[in-house]
């Protein structure tokens, strides 16, 4: 998540009766840190399941159960909570309520802000498998979606009855994930974009390799930036230890060899490929298949390396490449190695890194290498960067390459 992602969005998040409640808290808790306004709006079902007071503390404002709410000057709650708000989001949605929802009634506070609402409205299923599975169920769920209602989920797994099937709802942070994407700008609708991203993992032996200080985190963030923003997304990943972003397919690789093999599979369904790995640059020629022993005369050992393939490189070469971004990680003289770099590559966008080296923090500064010329973009923490670098890709990208 990006500091204040969510800084000046009103969010209507409706609860309704079911277990999942709980979640709720969370989610809560979540959209709050993204800096959203939430306004919580509860069914008196769902005060069986968790107090408003609970919610309250949450999310910091009044909590509305009742229509006829006296704290309204107007008696206008139903209208004018859901004027403030940038969309509703109804989590958990009961069968009961979409039920209602896709017969358009309005016999209390939550449904009647949904019908009376302008803004878009989110539903998040949560149910025992069987009630997912009622056709009159999948019957008002299909008829919702054509009323233009987007559903999250459900979710497949262990039930708090004791089933297992589809009907759980998705977890709290799946459910702010697909909020924070509902409002990103869609720069790279019908896109297909291939990355790579962290170190890779060349082994001496079973049990020791070179690797490099690399995290991922840029590469993983503009992963989940690119989702958020339209495209299908392909992630290749060396060693690391975070999350796959949600909707994001992952495949995960040890050597450069294997990114290179992994990449050139992939690669001729992708119309944009970013290159955010640090590849490692050589392999020791041999690997041997057992430990390596220290000797009782203390010889060192020695290692013949070879140089590994330049995956960035190779893909510019195509026929038909993608549009390539490329990155740069130097440890002096930026402004000349990234340029170099650019044209040797021979890839229309290099993103170095400003500033000494520093692996593994949450912000990043950048400067965006083409032909024309440098541009310096701002300090910023690396999903809020992503974002920005993703709008950049998306104003330069040739229509040629638009898929139909
Ligand atoms: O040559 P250098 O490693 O500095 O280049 C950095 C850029 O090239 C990055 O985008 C990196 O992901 C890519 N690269 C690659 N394969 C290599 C080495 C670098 O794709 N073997």
């Amino acid at each position: 998540m990006a500091t204040a992602e969510l800084a000046g969005k009103h969010l209507v998040l409706g609860m309704t009766g079911g277990i999942a409640c709980y979640k709720i808290a969370e989610l809560t808790r979540l959209l709050v840190k993204a800096g959203a306004t939430v306004q919580v709006v509860m069914t008196e079902a769902a005060t069986q399941f968790i107090t408003p007071v609970t919610m309250q503390a949450l999310s910091g404002r009044p909590v509305y159960t009742s229509q006829w709410d006296a704290r309204v000057p107007n008696n206008m709650a139903h209208i004018d909570l859901s004027r403030e708000a940038d969309a509703i989001v109804i989590a958990p949605a009961s069968t009961d309520f979409l039920a209602k929802l896709a017969h358009g009634m309005a016999d209390d506070l939550l449904t009647t802000l949904c019908v009376a609402r302008e803004c878009p409205l989110l539903v998040v299923p949560a149910m025992n498998r069987q009630m997912w599975a009622n056709p009159a169920t999948q019957r008002n769920v299909a008829q919702l979606r054509a009323d233009g209602v987007e559903t999250l989920g459900p979710d497949s797994g262990p039930q708090a009855c004791g089933e297992v099937g589809d009907g759980r709802m998705l977890e709290p942070e799946a459910v702010y994930e697909a909020i924070a994407s509902f409002f990103a700008p869609k720069v790279l609708a019908g896109r297909r974009v291939l990355l790579t991203a962290g170190p890779t993992f060349e082994p001496i032996d079973p049990v020791r390799g070179i690797t490099n200080r690399s995290s991922g985190k840029m590469g993983f963030a503009l992963a989940r930036a690119a989702q958020q923003a339209g495209a299908d997304v392909h992630l290749v990943a060396g060693p690391v230890a975070l999350d796959t972003p949600w909707g994001v397919f992952r495949e995960d690789v040890q050597t450069a060899q294997q990114m290179h093999d992994a990449v050139m599979r992939a690669v001729p369904d992708y119309d944009i490929f970013i290159a955010v790995a640090a590849v490692a640059d050589w392999r020791v020629d041999h690997a041997s298949d057992h430990k390596i022993k220290k000797t009782v005369d203390h010889r060192l050992p020695s290692f013949t390396f070879v140089e590994n393939p330049d995956i960035l490189a190779a893909v510019a070469r195509l026929p038909h490449p993608p549009f390539c971004v490329g990155f740069a990680a130097e440890s002096g003289d930026l402004d000349v190695h990234g340029e170099e770099k650019r044209a040797r590559k021979n890839v229309p966008l290099l993103i170095g890194n400003l500033g000494p080296l520093t692996f593994g923090r949450d912000d990043n500064e950048v400067v965006l290498f083409e032909a024309s010329g440098q541009k310096k973009l701002p300090r910023a923490d690396k999903q809020a960067l992503a974002s920005t670098l993703i709008a950049e890709i998306a104003k330069r990208l040739p229509d040629t390459s638009l898929i139909s």
